[in-house]
């Protein structure tokens, strides 16, 4: 099969073309399946952007970065998780999408594997597939809450493995990985020279536990996050990576040719979401109100949630007791009451058609009337 003919497409979409159809028609969907935040971006940071378009600020950075964003990071991790880093090693990118078709491309030759978690974000899959690799998709369920173990890692481990892939909190399932836990994947990784990739773009957006930085445990992991989901800053396509000294010079060349650099505005409004801690800790807040008035509501309607989801804002719950498609289910859920949530089918195959993902990036009013139209079907 050719390599494009692999790449999936992200099947919610059709669901949410034809929410936009109905919604065309008149009626009003609930939507709790997109996974972005409907808060609009920190005043600070669209005024700082404003004076640097001014300024005319308008021209590429460095491949790598704005060497003001990468110092500013740099000292965001000294005081965020007390780990110091060469600002070298961070890299900017266009989105965390950036960074991880850049990280592949640069790790991967044709039949290396990556380690995935089936349920895990989609695009994953398609993009180690891009890169010509192959992603094994490893069933996890409960028992590691929705996560890789070092267990699985050695288990699944072939010569041909490249690295393994955490997403902490993960997407679907809003779970965290255990700290001593994520210590013994980083260990696993570290003994047969591969890599633990970790994606913490869901850090910051964590409700009583506040999870480490892989960096803590093995200095060579490859981290990768963005201003999407903390800061609300989705549209302004900025995220970092960073990477042991070793692979500095291979990520640069790659980034010179295919993305020349991150949106140079961005990069600078960027340093100044760095310092904005307020507004950041109201959409905290405002998401952990949600996500406790749906912990309470969800399970009375059957949705059954057996890992209480600490971080991002999803919930990922077993729909057993009220079908035995999830696909089939989501799809008349959005016909007859117009609430439109995600099938498991999104985030992998494993126990898929018994799993549904609902996103709390919307209101309260949404998701009261949300709930109240579940509970009529
Ligand atoms: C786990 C995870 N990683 C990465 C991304 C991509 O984010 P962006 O490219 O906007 O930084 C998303 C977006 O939903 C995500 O859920």
């Amino acid at each position: 099969m050719r390599r494009i003919d692999c790449i999936e497409p992200f099947r919610v979409m059709q669901l949410l073309e034809r929410a936009k159809e109905l919604e065309s028609t008149g009626r009003k969907i609930v939507h709790m399946e997109i996974g972005e935040p409907d808060f609009l971006t920190p005043h600070s940071v669209i005024e700082a952007a404003k004076s640097h378009l001014d300024n005319g600020d308008q021209f590429y950075t460095p491949s790598t970065g704005a060497p003001e964003l990468q110092q500013a990071l740099s000292q965001w991790y000294r005081d965020e998780y007390g780990v110091t880093i060469d600002s070298k090693r961070i890299l900017i990118t266009p989105g965390t999408s950036g960074a991880f078709s850049l990280i592949y491309a640069v790790l991967l030759e044709a039949g290396e594997s990556v380690l995935l978690s089936d349920p895990g974000y989609p695009c994953q899959r398609n993009f180690i597939r891009l890169a010509g690799g192959t992603p094994v998709n490893v069933p996890v369920g409960p028992e590691s809450r929705y996560h890789l173990s070092s267990d699985l890692v050695q288990q699944r481990w072939q010569t041909e493995t490249r690295a393994a892939v955490v997403i902490n909190p993960g997407n679907p399932t809003g779970t965290l990985i255990k700290p001593d836990e994520l210590k013994r994947i980083a260990s696993a990784c570290r003994e047969r020279e591969g890599y633990l990739i970790s994606d913490e773009i869901y850090h910051g957006l964590t409700y009583g536990i506040e999870p480490p930085c892989a960096l803590q445990f093995n200095n060579s992991a490859i981290v990768v996050n963005g201003f999407s989901k903390r800061w609300a800053m989705t549209g302004w396509r900025i995220g970092w990576i960073i990477v042991p000294e070793t692979l500095i010079d291979a990520c640069r060349r790659v980034m010179q040719n295919i993305f020349i650099a991150a949106p140079t505005l961005s990069q600078y409004a960027a340093i100044t979401a760095l310092k904005e801690k307020a507004a950041v800790e109201s959409m905290r807040l405002a998401y952990n109100e949600r996500r406790q008035f749906l912990l309470r509501e969800l399970p009375k309607l059957g949705f059954e949630i057996v890992v209480e989801p600490q971080g991002a804002f999803y919930i990922y719950a077993n729909v057993a007791k009220l079908t035995d498609d999830s696909h089939s289910f989501c799809w008349k859920l959005l016909e007859e009451r117009g609430v439109a949530i995600t099938p498991g089918e999104d985030f992998g195959a494993y126990q898929s058609d018994r799993h549904v993902r609902f996103s709390y990036a919307t209101g309260m009013d949404e998701l009261r009337e949300g709930v109240r139209r579940i509970s009529a079907l």
